[in-house]
């Protein structure tokens, strides 16, 4: 866990996922180009230049980052009776933050350089005293805190509206709202609070393309239990969220789960583990579990006034819940998706790009491919692919060889394609194309969803 609340500076000077990129990265390069060529990921503004650390989804990325996100919700929300979920707003007024310690401790310590002008973070300065950009010793100003919140201000009067920020994590917007959760979802504890949504911080040393950037979307659920089950629900989350990672596809090898040590932990913090993905640059991490003790209640217990207590009727006991947080990043987990699913292999003396991407995951499900462009066919293959539609996002190529279709399809992680040719015409059958084994078999039209279904599994 790089950022949470009070004391966040320590403890993002120790996240591993500090390093930044280096330009020799094959993998990392390999990837970034394909996001481009593709076009899963755009540098936001680029027609102006680009805008630094800002990033646009495209077709395909969009399709992507919301398969990750439905993929969360699907095991954290749909597939449990104890999470519910919720869409908080994104802009909120400073008692939030005045109670959840961000207005006073979300901030990274900043130098700036008197020689050269540069700013740096001081906790991530190999020597202390020397400036890495233009090499001065004994140049820097006293270190300054800088909060990582965007301010802004509401209302219709420049200057005169009130301060609002744009939240850092959506975790807030569960603790705030957990008093209508309770009186209207019929839930006790233990259970859980789940929010899928962007989260922005003015970072200092935004970089490795989506891993760290000012405005990323996050994956946050709170867990509330009785306070003697924390333990237990703590390790519990820990399986669990890996256990998601590997369903997924991630190797076990490239995945780790990291304890943080004493001196790692804020200070209402009863243990913390971040799951970590070996990115081409070292271990990054994926998201971070936490055992937030009863603090978060608490603080906005004592803010607002307002009891956040839980009283259990039929033990006739009250007390306040602890909350375990497994809290995760959509865009950079959707970056080690990436990373992982990609592979070359040599085919017959030529080389593929193959995306091996879980089915739940892949952009298109299936792609629908007319041996040639004749009318006949293409009736056919729309027919056919109007039967997949309704059921999978599918995609329809008609231009270029058939090998070169397969090839970019095989590029994007299309499990199955579908291919029509002029034996459909008289058999009503389909070849249907196997991404990773390349085999095919040859499906009837009428079986062609089932058997898609089957094969997909999802
Ligand atoms: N509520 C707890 C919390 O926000 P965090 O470790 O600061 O904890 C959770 O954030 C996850 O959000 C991280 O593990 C990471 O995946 C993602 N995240 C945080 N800052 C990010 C950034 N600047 N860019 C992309 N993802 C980020």
């Amino acid at each position: 866990m790089s950022v949470l609340s009070p004391g966040a500076g320590s403890l993002r000077a120790m996240s591993s996922g500090d390093v930044v990129h280096s330009a020799g990265d094959d993998l990392m390069d390999k990837v970034v180009n394909l996001c481009k060529r593709r076009g899963f990921v755009y540098q936001s503004a680029e027609i102006y230049g680009g805008f630094r650390s800002a990033y646009d989804y495209g077709p395909l990325g969009v399709l992507l980052l919301r398969n990750v996100k439905d993929a969360w919700w699907r095991t954290m929300v749909q597939l449990r009776t104890d999470v519910v979920g919720l869409d908080a707003s994104i802009l909120s007024p400073p008692e939030v933050w005045e109670a959840s310690g961000h207005l006073t401790n979300f901030s990274d310590p900043l130098v700036d350089c008197r020689n050269c002008g540069a700013r740096h973070r001081e906790d991530q300065l190999e020597d202390p005293d020397v400036c890495p950009s233009c090499g001065a010793k004994g140049q820097f100003t006293e270190a300054r805190e800088f909060n990582l919140m965007f301010r802004t201000q509401a209302g219709p009067v420049a200057g005169a509206g009130a301060d609002v920020y744009l939240r850092p994590e959506t975790a807030q917007g569960m603790f705030i709202n957990f008093a209508n959760v309770l009186n209207t979802a019929r839930n006790k504890p233990p259970f859980g609070i789940a929010q899928i949504g962007k989260s922005f911080r003015n970072e200092i040393t935004p970089g490795n393309f989506i891993f760290r950037t000012r405005e990323f979307e996050q994956m946050e659920m709170e867990f509330f239990v009785p306070p003697d089950e924390a333990a237990m629900w703590f390790e519990y989350w820990c399986g669990a969220r890996m256990d998601w990672y590997t369903g997924l596809g991630i190797p076990a090898d490239k995945l780790r789960l990291r304890p943080h040590d004493a001196d790692e932990l804020s200070h209402y913090s009863a243990g913390t583990a971040d799951v970590e993905y070996l990115f081409p640059w070292g271990w990054g991490e994926l998201e971070g579990i936490a055992n937030r003790t009863d603090y978060d209640l608490t603080q906005h217990a004592e803010h607002s006034g307002v009891d956040l207590d839980y009283y259990d009727q039929q033990a006739d006991v009250r007390y306040r819940p602890h909350v375990i947080e497994p809290a995760a990043g959509a865009t950079r987990t959707m970056m080690a998706f990436l990373l992982a699913a990609y592979d070359t292999e040599e085919v017959r003396g030529e080389t593929r790009t193959v995306l091996r991407l879980h089915p739940r995951l892949a952009p298109y499900k299936a792609a629908v491919l007319p041996l040639s462009k004749k009318p006949e066919l293409q009736a056919v293959s729309e027919e056919v692919v109007g039967l997949l539609q309704p059921r999978w996002m599918t995609d329809y190529d008609v231009t270029q060889s058939i090998g070169r279709r397969y090839r970019r399809q095989d590029e994007i992680g299309t499990p199955y394609c579908v291919t029509v040719d002029f034996d459909t015409l008289d058999d009503r059958a389909v070849t249907v194309r196997d991404r990773d084994s390349m085999e095919q078999d040859r499906v009837s039209i009428d079986d062609l969803v089932g058997h898609l279904d089957a094969k997909l599994g999802l």
